[in-house]
């Protein structure tokens, strides 16, 4: 964990299966990328990546949990759902795509803590 970043690389013995960027803005937790290789996809390890990585920066940043999807990404958005992100605002032409710009949605998980 560098200041205010935390990486994590998920391995299946020496073979990387997946990896996790986030960073702190000031007391928000933001998550850069969650990436799967494509021979371990659909076998929890995104799920995985996402809940440690919010676990493990408990440190880092105490309020919200915010992350940009691409509009056309369904299974990034279906994921982000079902770990309780709700999708809160559009960043217009955020993302390159083919010479153009893709719209990004905004998704938002606010975290319980302990008082
Ligand atoms: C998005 C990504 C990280 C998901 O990783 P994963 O390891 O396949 O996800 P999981 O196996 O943990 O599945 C999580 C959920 O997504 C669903 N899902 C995963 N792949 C899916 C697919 N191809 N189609 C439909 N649903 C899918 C699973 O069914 C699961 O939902 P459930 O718990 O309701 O059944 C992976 O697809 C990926 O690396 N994509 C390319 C990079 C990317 O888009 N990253 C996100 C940037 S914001």
């Amino acid at each position: 964990m560098a200041a205010g970043h935390l990486c994590l690389l998920a391995l299946d013995g020496a073979v990387p299966a997946g990896y996790s960027v986030c960073m702190r803005v000031l007391d928000e937790l933001h998550i850069l990328n969650i990436v799967v290789a494509p021979d371990f996809q659909r076998r929890g390890v995104g799920g995985w990546l996402l809940d440690e990585t919010i676990s493990r920066a408990g440190d880092l940043a105490h309020g919200p949990v915010l992350l940009e999807v691409r509009v056309s990404n369904a299974v990034a958005r279906h994921l982000y759902l079902s770990k309780g992100f709700v999708e809160i605002g559009i960043r217009k032409d955020y993302y390159p795509s083919d010479g153009r710009r893709e719209d990004a949605v905004v998704m938002c998980k606010e975290r319980q803590v302990a008082v």
